[in-house]
């Protein structure tokens, strides 16, 4: 496992904080935020923006998730955020807990959906009140060094039921070589080039910042710190060879995605982990 960074080409002047993001609100921020607000006129609006025609990885999370998930089974989601994947999967009939630290979307979300479930719920303090036939996390595990990790697995175990699953997408492609190489030297150059050519074009001075992300570690490492927490794995589904390169470097942007799929077979940035708890 490696710290994970990023880099951001900012105005000169900005204020930044280089070091790991402390509160949920300031990554949030970092992450570009839940502002965006044009899918949350209609309920159909909103699963186009958020889940069929969003973000690549949602549109995958779907149909993964159903294939494992049951609508007679209780489950719960940790770090939900916009909860755009949990809210479709409850417009389909599948019950389910949405948790986070903090409801950020609570006013314009309850304005479209009116039997959404939500829980204030900080994972790293104890097991949830409660015990579910399975438990889902996306693109939340990034956050935690490996000692936390394990008391997040130990936490999600805790609110499981006997037999119970975890399915979970820590963030992010696995740490190899490849990665190492894009972090510490592709988008690093990249960005340096961004904030040249930004500098050229709008004429106020752009620098980069390298700032704390969060944590990548690869697929056995992953595995080692469940089985600790006494999870059996029971399968790996990868998927998105693309955003890796394509949303992370100038470099790529431009190229179709059958292109960059390509070369980034070997970095896929969804692992969809299926774990259950030892009885
Ligand atoms: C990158 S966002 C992912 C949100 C959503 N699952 C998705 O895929 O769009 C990470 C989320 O994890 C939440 N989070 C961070 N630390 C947490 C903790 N200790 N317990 C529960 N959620 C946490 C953040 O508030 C944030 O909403």
């Amino acid at each position: 496992m490696r710290t994970w960074y990023k880099y951001l080409v900012i105005e000169e002047a900005d204020p930044v904080r280089l070091e790991k993001d402390r509160a949920a609100q300031e990554h949030q921020k970092t992450m570009g935020g839940y502002s965006t607000d044009r899918g949350y006129a209609s309920k159909e609006e909103f699963f186009r923006t958020y889940v069929s025609g969003g973000d690549r990885r949602y549109r995958y999370y779907h149909e993964a998730l159903k294939e494992c998930l049951n609508k007679e089974e209780a489950g719960l989601s940790i770090g939900s955020g916009r909860c755009g994947n949990e809210l479709f999967l409850m417009e389909e009939g599948y019950n389910i807990v949405c948790s986070d630290l903090e409801n950020y979307c609570e006013e314009r979300t309850s304005d479209i959906f009116e039997k959404m479930k939500f829980v204030k719920y900080d994972v790293m303090a104890g097991p949830f009140p409660g015990k579910f036939d399975y438990i889902f996390s996306l693109n939340v595990l990034y956050l935690f060094p490996r000692e936390q990790l394990l008391k997040v697995f130990q936490h999600v175990a805790e609110s499981l039921k006997d037999g119970g699953r975890f399915i979970v997408d820590p963030g992010g492609a696995e740490d190899n070589l490849y990665t190492a190489l894009i972090d510490n030297w592709g988008v690093r150059w990249d960005a340096q080039a961004q904030a040249f050519l930004k500098t050229m074009l709008k004429r106020s001075k752009k620098k980069v910042f390298k700032k704390h992300h969060g944590y990548r570690c690869n697929n056995k490492e992953f595995v080692a710190v469940a089985e600790e927490a006494g999870f059996k794995f029971e399968g790996l589904k990868t998927s998105d060879y693309v955003t890796e390169l394509k949303d992370r470097m100038l470099l790529f942007h431009g190229l179709p995605e059958s292109a960059v799929r390509l070369l980034g077979w070997p970095i896929p940035y969804v692992r969809l982990f299926n774990f259950r708890k030892i009885q």
